[in-house]
């Protein structure tokens, strides 16, 4: 799983540094990004994969690829265990920024594959989410974000500097990603929260859609890879919508575009 991670959003990412150039097309609503654009998305890239290494090679920064392009970070806080709990860290970069990283399903691991497949929307909770009427989640990664939201809080209140919030993750990781950069900008509304999730699937329904994009505006992001099918997933006739925010990745795989409104047409 990560390295099909740093394979599909890496290499292209890098590659495309190269070629991109800005342009905007005659369709205003899908805007290709530049290269500086995309670049922005490669240390999310590899925090987002080191997520899924054990917690006692994070706490040594010695998880591989993906420890070894981002500077250690301070103040490292881990929590999961790889099946029913997702694996996250909580760390401090040099410029103050707190990061958030949480981990996909673990393929390996029945308990994991079965947070994917426990699709029924519900409600979620006014103590999580305040003046939520109507919003509801996946009821599997509604579950998964219960059971890491006390130790994520308590390792973002650990971080000895109160910076910006940057939350990322890939593939229910990314789900995660959305569900909790939500509810951490409404515990800290003077900090800035921000999400930066890969192929993340659809998390719960158009109100819940209307929320994040009220909560965290234009600092939601998603990149998908135009080959991968988790993004589809549940489909919307379920009454899933992705909110807005996406990034699509080409089949040439060096073209990223931002794509206007949710579940924009143009990008397909
Ligand atoms: C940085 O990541 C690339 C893959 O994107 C990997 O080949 C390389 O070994 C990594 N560098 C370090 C120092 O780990
Ligand atoms: C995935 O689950 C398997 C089976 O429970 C476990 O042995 C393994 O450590 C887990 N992998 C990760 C990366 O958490």
């Amino acid at each position: 799983m990560r390295s099909i991670l740093i394979c599909l959003l890496l290499n292209t990412a890098t590659q495309s540094i190269a070629t991109a150039r800005p342009t905007v097309r005659q369709d205003s609503s899908v805007t290709v990004l530049s290269a500086s654009q995309i670049s922005e998305w490669t240390i999310p890239a590899y925090l987002a994969s080191a997520a899924y290494c054990p917690g006692n090679t994070i706490q040594s920064w010695n998880c591989g690829p993906a420890c070894g392009n981002v500077s250690e970070p301070n103040g490292i806080v881990t929590g999961g265990d790889g099946d029913f709990v997702q694996r996250w860290f909580v760390a401090q970069t040099s410029d103050g920024t707190t990061v958030l990283s949480i981990s996909g399903t673990n393929t390996s691991s029945i308990e994991s594959i079965g947070i994917d497949i426990d699709f029924p929307l519900v409600e979620v909770d006014e103590t999580f989410f305040p003046d939520s009427t109507g919003v509801e989640l996946h009821q599997g990664f509604y579950g998964a974000f219960k059971r890491i939201q006390g130790g994520i809080l308590a390792g973002v209140v650990a971080q000895a500097r109160q910076g910006d919030i940057l939350v990322v993750g890939h593939s229910l990781g990314a789900a995660l990603t959305q569900i909790t950069a939500t509810y951490l900008q409404k515990q800290f509304p003077a900090r800035v929260v921000t999400a930066k999730s890969f192929a993340p699937p659809r998390s719960g329904n158009k109100a819940w859609a209307d929320y994040v994009d009220v909560t965290l505006g234009s600092n939601t992001g998603h990149m998908i890879n135009y080959a991968d099918d988790v993004p589809h997933l549940p489909p919307r006739p379920w009454h899933f919508q992705h909110a807005s925010g996406e990034i699509w990745i080409l089949k040439d795989g060096t073209t990223y575009e931002a794509c206007g409104g949710r579940e924009n047409p143009v990008s397909l």
